[in-house]
């Protein structure tokens, strides 16, 4: 079950982090993966990482907030593979630069940056690369969305937990639209992960398996959306986040 072999997958912002994590989950499922990352050295790095597994990797540089880069790239992957089947918008916290501010004191430039790459990005990739899934009747969209969209974290996320639930909007309708072609569209909420340091203490705090969550249980997970088992589900977020949150 849950063989991806013959299928290519591009996953954004997978130059390392969670994106690394789904991206190796698929490539060890038999897919080819396009690692995407703003970052050149970091994109070419972690295919190559892949590659020394023995898996098949490829990379594409582009700015997943750039629409007609994310079209070039789409093109050329389509070249290039023949297909894109399974996308997966990862890439989420601005590489830019960013900060998390509290609401009353974050100026609009800072909202902007994270939605133009949690939103936009996620539906200029879908207006690039759905056509490509409509033509091969089946495809395969995932959304790593967060927890922030539906908690009051009071850590200053306002902007990042707005765009989140924009795109979780998105996701939804644009499932109503897709599910006829074969292509279903999700997300997965993530709660605490591992990246970033104190995640540790607040994870054993917040959730039920006391731990963060890491690069593979959201590589698991995405698998389990990007795979044939799992045609029937459709316009779903799943919650991968240990328990912390259960409705
Ligand atoms: N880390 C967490 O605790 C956490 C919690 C909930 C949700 N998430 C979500 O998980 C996803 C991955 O987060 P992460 O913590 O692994 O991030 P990360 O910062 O560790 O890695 C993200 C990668 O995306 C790349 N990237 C950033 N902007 C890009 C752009 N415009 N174009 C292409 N690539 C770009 C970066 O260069 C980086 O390599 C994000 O969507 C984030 O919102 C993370």
């Amino acid at each position: 079950m849950f063989r991806l072999d013959g299928k290519v997958a591009l996953v954004s912002g997978a130059g390392r982090g969670m994106g690394f994590g789904v991206a190796q989950c698929l490539a060890r499922q038999g897919a080819t993966v396009v690692v995407n990352d703003f970052f050149a050295d970091r994109a070419e790095a972690a295919a190559l990482a892949l590659q020394n597994e023995g898996l098949l990797a490829d990379f594409a540089v582009a700015d997943m907030t750039d629409r007609q880069a994310i079209f070039e790239m789409t093109a050329q992957l389509v070249q290039k593979h023949g297909a894109i089947d399974i996308f997966v918008h990862n890439a989420g916290i601005p590489a830019q630069g960013w900060g998390y501010s509290k609401f009353l004191e974050s100026p609009p430039e800072e909202w902007d940056s994270w939605l133009q790459l949690n939103l936009h990005g996620l539906m200029h990739a879908c207006q690039a690369i759905l056509p490509h899934m409509i033509e091969n009747k089946w495809g395969r969209v995932v959304a790593i969305n967060s927890d922030a969209s539906r908690t009051a974290t009071g850590m200053g996320l306002c902007a990042y937990g707005a765009a989140k639930a924009a795109a979780i909007g998105f996701i939804r309708n644009l499932s109503g639209e897709m599910g006829r072609h074969g292509i279903t569209c999700n997300a997965l909420s993530l709660g605490t992960m591992n990246n970033w340091e104190g995640s540790e203490q607040v994870a054993r705090k917040t959730a039920s398996v006391a731990r963060a969550g890491s690069p593979q249980d959201v590589g698991a997970a995405v698998l389990y959306l990007s795979s044939l088992e799992a045609e029937w589900v459709n316009g779903q977020v799943l919650p991968v986040n240990g328990g912390s949150l259960v409705s």
